[in-house]
């Protein structure tokens, strides 16, 4: 479809929040890389969700953690977590296999807005996951797409078969960097997106990854007057603003969030990249 034929709306899509557990049957486990590995599973609701938005992971015997939908298909309620191990939960739930159960509960919080005009995407390691889908809505909305992923190494660069779909047929541009050079530019991601917003007005920039890789962006983003959305983590117990473990300045992370606007990031500049609370509810250096 011609671009100037594109839809271009940014009408807030309506988020829908079930806290009721459901127990589903893994039907597809890929293994990204050593340490990260998605999950398909069938769930109308999670069917139903917007990009951004996540759900509560039951591990039987484990814990519940929260993740970010890395796919969502409204026809079939196909849907999927990418999930990195890094601490006990998430090692438990990437040893889950093709016809395992875990249990869901959600979709929960606001996920991201989609805008028109020229956009940017930006995300660090598996942060990439939720914006996939939002990119998916983006191509039939943006004039242009910059989506720029970042990690470590090669190993680390995620879903790149899938990027290369979404965007081969729209007007965009897709950047990889590496900080170890094993692939595209040898840098952080935030610098080749300074270098980008030097270059070109953007409407709107995405992003999702480390929190400091996300106040880098923030503040890149205020210096060039752009609007920016970012999706935030925080520990998160009830995951309905109940018991205010995913707190952030006034903002509960899985009520109002976990995508944050620019207004709402700078009602809590003094805690965003900086602080969050612990298991215990301390306050602790990021
Ligand atoms: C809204 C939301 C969406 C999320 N989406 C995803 C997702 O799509 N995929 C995903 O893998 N995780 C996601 N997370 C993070 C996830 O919920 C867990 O925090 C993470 O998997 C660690 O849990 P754990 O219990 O295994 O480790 P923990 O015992 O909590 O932590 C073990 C060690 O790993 C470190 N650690 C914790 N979290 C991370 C992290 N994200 N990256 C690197 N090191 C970390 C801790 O500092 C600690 O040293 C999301 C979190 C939120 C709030
Ligand atoms: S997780 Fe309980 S208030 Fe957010």
């Amino acid at each position: 479809m011609p671009h100037n034929l594109r839809e271009r709306s940014s009408v807030p899509p309506s988020f829908v929040s079930v806290n009721r557990m459901r127990i589903v049957e893994i039907v597809g486990a890929q293994k990204e890389n050593p340490t990260i590995k998605t999950f398909t599973f069938v769930d109308k609701l999670c069917g139903k969700a917007e990009p951004g938005q996540f759900v509560m992971v039951w591990i039987p015997g484990v814990d519940e953690i929260p993740m970010s939908l890395s796919a969502i298909n409204s026809s079939g309620g196909l849907s999927s977590i990418t999930v990195n191990g890094v601490g006990e939960a998430s090692r438990a739930l990437n040893k889950k296999e093709r016809g395992d159960q875990i249990g869901i509960r959600g979709p929960f919080g606001n996920g991201f807005v989609p805008a028109g005009g020229n956009v940017m995407v930006v995300g660090g390691g598996t942060g990439l996951s939720p914006l996939l889908p939002l990119t998916e809505k983006l191509a039939k909305v943006a004039d242009k797409i910059t989506l720029m992923s970042g990690a470590k190494c090669r190993d680390n660069l995620v879903f790149m078969d899938r990027i290369d779909r979404i965007l081969s047929e729209v007007n965009s541009e897709t950047i990889f960097t590496t900080e170890d050079g094993s692939y595209g530019i040898e840098c952080l991601v935030v610098d080749q997106a300074e270098q980008k917003l030097k270059k070109e007005k953007f409407d709107m920039i995405y992003t999702c990854g480390p929190e400091q890789m996300m106040y880098s962006m923030f503040i890149l983003a205020e210096q060039h007057n752009v609007p920016l959305q970012a999706s935030l983590e925080r520990i998160m117990r009830c995951a309905i603003g109940l018991c205010g473990s995913c707190q952030i300045g006034k903002l509960r992370v899985c009520k109002d969030g976990p995508v944050l606007n620019s207004e709402q990031l700078r009602s809590v500049k003094e805690e965003f990249g900086k602080f969050q609370l612990d298991f215990t509810g301390k306050r602790i250096k990021l």
